[in-house]
């Protein structure tokens, strides 16, 4: 696999923009619960008060995580003794940019689309989001506002019969975002920090934290990514072995300071 992306001088062919293997859905269950986050009994409980529950993987990669989906939720649900004919109101779609096939499972409620840019996912025609996951995709985004603003949009608005749809995104860090008051801000590695709270017109409190996850609900504000400028890779040096760093081969986004 390293062979692919590294030279033999050690020098980068290229960032690779995905994973070989993805995380199933149980191992994305234990990183939201590490969060303080327990996914599974989220769906199963909007889906106990909602006709249909429209669950999204943001950038799923292979889509692994549809493999284990419904099993986990069924598990979860005889656990608990409920019925689990509930879980014909949920559907999942994973969505991915660069990965083209997905793992092949014969399930109706199962889908994928490939081909969708999740820094242009406002544009996309999809079915309204109850319950969104990011998992480990935000950290690989230079447009990482243009995401949040896209999936904000597409989350379904609460009504009656219906509860206002939630964004959940993993691996959030205060660093992965800069402001700069300069629009050639060059190579400087001096930037200020931006909060993503910036990005919210109206109702700040759709925006909340469990930990590293960044929650949004639909509510009453817009999500207005400010003017992008250009990303900055996180420190990475690059061995024969694979890259090295903390953060090796992610990225901050770099955004116009709002005046
Ligand atoms: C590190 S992988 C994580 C995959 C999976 N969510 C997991 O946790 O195992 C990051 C994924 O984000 C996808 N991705 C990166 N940028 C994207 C974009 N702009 N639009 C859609 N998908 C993107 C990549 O193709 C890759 O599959």
């Amino acid at each position: 696999m390293i062979d692919d992306i590294v030279d033999e001088d050690g020098t980068l062919k290229e960032i690779v923009p995905h994973m070989v293997k993805d995380r199933t859905f149980g191992r994305y269950v234990d990183i939201f619960l590490s969060n303080g986050v327990n996914l599974p009994d989220w769906i199963i409980q909007k889906a106990e008060r909602q006709p249909e529950v429209n669950f999204y993987d943001l950038g799923c990669g292979f889509g692994c995580s549809a493999e284990d989906f419904f099993q986990v939720l069924e598990r979860r649900l005889i656990t608990k003794r409920k019925d689990p004919e509930i879980l014909d109101r949920i559907t999942y779609t994973g969505i991915d940019y660069f990965i083209k096939s997905f793992t092949v499972i014969d399930d109706p409620r199962i889908s994928f689309i490939a081909s969708t840019d999740l820094r242009r996912l406002a544009k996309a025609k999809i079915k309204p989001i109850d319950i969104g996951v990011m998992v480990f995709v935000f950290p690989y985004l230079d447009k990482k506002l243009e995401a949040l603003a896209g999936a904000y949009k597409h989350l379904r608005t609460g009504d009656e019969e219906y509860e206002g749809g939630t964004l959940m995104v993993t691996d959030f860090r205060t660093r992965q975002l800069k402001a700069s008051a300069d629009r050639n801000f060059g190579d400087a590695q001096w930037l200020g920090p931006l909060s993503p709270y910036s990005v919210i017109q109206g109702d700040r409190s759709v925006l909340k934290f469990h930990k590293d996850v960044l929650r949004l609900d639909s509510g009453y504000a817009s999500v207005v990514p400010l003017p992008y400028l250009n990303f900055q890779d996180e420190e990475t040096r690059w061995y024969r072995t694979g890259p090295k760093g903390l953060y090796a081969g992610q990225k901050i986004s770099v955004y116009l300071a709002a005046h």
